[in-house]
């Protein structure tokens, strides 16, 4: 094993809460979804039954109705803003009241193919609980066929420039008075300001004052973006998770209409005018008119990139290492900033996941200039696309997973 191989299994086992693991300490010492389940990968690539540990902890969360929360805050940590006072969730386990793009399916499907032998008992067990989230999503977040959230942070990409002019309609009045902590653990000029944290909180208070009903939340939350993330890993994740039940003999019944019914919708997300698939606002049917790197998964769910293509080569042209997270010609651009414009290792590998599979060099390339950021930069939360500079937290547990699956 090579000096990184060996420093990002260390940073896993550090970042090890026993069963589950946290992003990375002080930043956010909780179980996130998405994180946790690239966490898995990086655990199965030296240690198979670490790596469903992870997914059966994190499905353990699930709720009744089926949703699997983004947060997990299985010991209460006072080094993290909002925490499970203000979430109020009503699962099994405190949580917040969101969900998360679904990566965890795709994810299973991958430590399944690493032993099939040894995944086929965890993966048996964790089958039905995976289809009840994908039932969750097809139930209360569709529009017109596509997939929405309804919280900045149920995409993950939480301060993404392609929220801006829905999030400005909101009036965030009537919340209380609160100390962010995420500030005092990371530069604020990398995290979301503070315009936009109030409407996180304002968006918190409404699905906590109505005990997270989805039915009544569908009545009076303004924020519903049909959106690329979510949509494209919803889609690639109801196809593993119809492959994996085909091979070990399970019910796959939903699956074929599900994934029928978002390949069509994948059409809604079009914008020709943009030449990329873009957010759309649900309520008044304005595109984003944003290129992120969400755009680019549309291989990984193997729906029909049309021009993409052309769209990647364009934004990317002043890129050297992975994919912005944002169009650098765009004057949101802000190459340090979170979701405005940095590039991320496990965007990275999902959207080269998809070239490879559609034969496109462009995915040895992505894993070629992943590996020199984490290389030359360490294993940071995200990078400055232009010049690789380390960003946000560090000893990050999902750029550790991403370097030994990926790079390594
Ligand atoms: C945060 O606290 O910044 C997280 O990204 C929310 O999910």
């Amino acid at each position: 094993a090579s000096a990184l191989d060996v420093e990002a299994r260390r940073i896993l086992e550090m970042n090890d809460r026993g069963g589950y693991s946290v992003p990375t300490a002080g930043l956010y010492p909780y179980q996130w979804n998405w994180d946790s389940a690239f966490a898995a990968l990086g655990y199965a690539m030296f240690d198979l039954a670490r790596g469903w540990k992870e997914l059966e902890v994190l499905m353990a969360g699930q709720w009744d109705d089926g949703m699997v929360p983004h947060i997990q805050f299985h010991k209460v940590d006072p080094s993290y803003f909002p925490g499970p006072d203000i979430w109020g969730g009503v699962g099994p386990v405190p949580s917040s009241g969101i969900s998360q793009p679904p990566i965890a399916a795709t994810m299973a499907r991958l430590i399944y193919e690493l032993d099939p032998e040894a995944g086929a008992t965890p993966m048996r067990a964790l089958y039905p609980s995976f289809v009840a989230w994908h039932r969750w999503f097809m139930d209360w977040r569709l529009d017109s066929g596509a997939v929405c959230l309804t919280h900045p942070w149920e995409a993950g990409r939480d301060n993404a420039p392609d929220w801006d002019g829905s999030l400005a309609r909101i009036d965030p009045v009537g919340i209380d008075p609160y100390e962010r902590r995420d500030t005092g653990h990371v530069d604020p000029s990398m995290r979301p300001r503070k315009s936009d944290y109030d409407r996180y909180l304002w968006l918190v208070k409404q699905g906590h004052d109505c005990g997270w009903d989805q039915a009544r939340l569908l009545e009076i939350n303004p924020f519903r973006m049909a959106d690329p993330t979510m949509h494209f890993t919803l889609l690639r994740a109801h196809r593993d998770l119809a492959w994996l039940g085909r091979e070990l003999g399970l019910d796959t019944a939903s699956l074929p209409d599900w994934i029928a019914q978002l390949e069509a919708g994948a059409e809604t997300l079009w914008n020709a005018a943009l030449g990329a698939y873009d957010v759309r606002d649900t309520a008044s049917g304005a595109w984003a008119q944003a290129v992120s790197n969400a755009a680019f998964l549309c291989w990984y769910a193997c729906v029909d990139p049309k021009d993409s293509l052309a769209t990647y080569a364009r934004v990317q042209a002043p890129v050297r290492f992975g994919v912005a997270s944002h169009d650098p010609e765009s004057p949101a651009f802000e190459p340090k900033r979170y979701w405005r414009g940095p590039s991320w290792a496990m965007m990275n590998m999902l959207i080269a996941m998809g070239f490879d599979e559609a034969g496109l060099p462009e995915g040895a390339a992505l894993r070629d200039s992943t590996a020199r950021l984490i290389a030359e930069n360490g294993f940071a939360e995200y990078f400055d696309p232009l010049t690789g500079a380390p960003a946000g937290g560090r000893d990050f547990t999902w750029t550790a997973a991403v370097w030994l699956a990926w790079c390594s």
